[in-house]
């Protein structure tokens, strides 16, 4: 990883960082416990991947990133969103996340799933109002519904039934594939996505290298949890490990054994960094995304 890397890493964090934190202002009222609870798991850290990926290609297309800022903001409160939820015990029943006792374990079941919706619900309400306000709000109606495709029934919510539905039975690497594009990579390709639309670039060259690149970066994300989740160390990942054997999930990890996961992963950061080479200069901050996701221990 090269310090210019690292530093606009950090720099954009920062900025997604301070807005999250203005986003959820908690209130002393009846209902204070929810927004305790929206607010403990979205500032509990976590790498903001889905917002800067969403800055970095908007800057990469020449889009306009303040206008940008509150969709990348809104992918972060779904991606908690769909944190919390996923770790109920009605789906993987985790004790850790983000370093920190899960949401349910330090608010109830009853909170945390009410928290986790309204996440989901704050996200459209912060990029109405973005909407509402852009030149062209038509355009951020479309962000909207592409946002609203990938983390529901054909996005990241139909791949997580998908992946219930598929605990305790042996699954065929097509059918994994087919999972993990919807439940991890639909959320990671919306970032593209928002910053295409908002750049104009539908129907380009461009928007077709992006989103290619962005479809191996998401199958790879989740192929690289697996892994961790055999290898990684609880302190590192602020999750628990060993978690999806228990669960008693197919994932690639159990299907091919680490060493192969790695060579797979090695395939698809070489396909990954040569589409974003030919970006160019513009394309190096991509280029080195890729490679960091390899190389990630958390
Ligand atoms: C974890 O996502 C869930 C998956 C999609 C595999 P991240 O690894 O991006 O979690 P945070 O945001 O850094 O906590
Ligand atoms: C979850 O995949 C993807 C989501 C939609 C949250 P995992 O269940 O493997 O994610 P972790 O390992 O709990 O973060
Ligand atoms: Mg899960
Ligand atoms: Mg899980
Ligand atoms: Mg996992």
């Amino acid at each position: 990883m090269t310090e210019k890397f690292e530093k606009h890493f950090k720099e954009l964090v920062k900025k997604v960082e301070q807005y999250l934190s203005a986003s959820i202002k908690e209130e002393n009222n009846a209902q204070g416990e929810i927004y305790k609870a929206m607010n403990y798991s979205l500032l509990a850290g976590g790498k903001r991947l889905r917002p800067v990926l969403t800055l970095a290609t908007a800057e990469l297309l020449g889009a306009d990133c303040d206008e940008v800022m509150p969709f990348a903001c809104a992918l972060e409160m779904i991606h908690t969103h769909s944190l919390i939820h996923d770790d109920l015990p009605a789906l993987d029943n985790d004790d850790l996340r983000r370093g920190r006792p899960t949401c349910h374990k330090a608010f109830g079941e009853a909170v945390a799933l009410l928290a986790g919706d309204a996440l989901l619900n704050k996200a459209f309400e912060v990029m109405a109002e973005a909407a509402a306000k852009m030149n062209d709000p038509a355009k951020g109606a479309r962000i909207m519904q592409k946002v609203g495709n990938a983390s529901g029934t054909e996005g990241m919510m139909g791949g997580q039934v998908a992946d219930l539905r598929c605990e305790g039975k042996d699954i065929t690497e097509d059918q994994l594939r087919y999972m993990y594009a919807k439940k991890t990579g639909a959320l990671l390709k919306a970032p593209f996505l928002i910053a295409i639309e908002a750049a104009g670039k539908t129907g380009t060259d461009e928007e077709r290298k992006l989103l290619e690149y962005s479809e191996t970066i998401g199958l790879a994300f989740q192929i690289k949890d697996d892994v961790l989740d055999v290898v990684g160390d609880a302190k590192l990942l602020g999750k628990e490990p060993g978690r999806d054997a228990a669960d008693g999930k197919t994932t690639f990890a159990s299907l091919y054994g680490v060493a192969k996961c790695e060579k797979i992963l090695e395939e698809m950061t070489v396909k990954a960094t040569s589409i974003a080479k030919t970006f160019g200069e513009k394309g190096e901050f991509l280029r080195e995304m890729a490679e960091y996701l390899l190389e990630r221990n958390y």
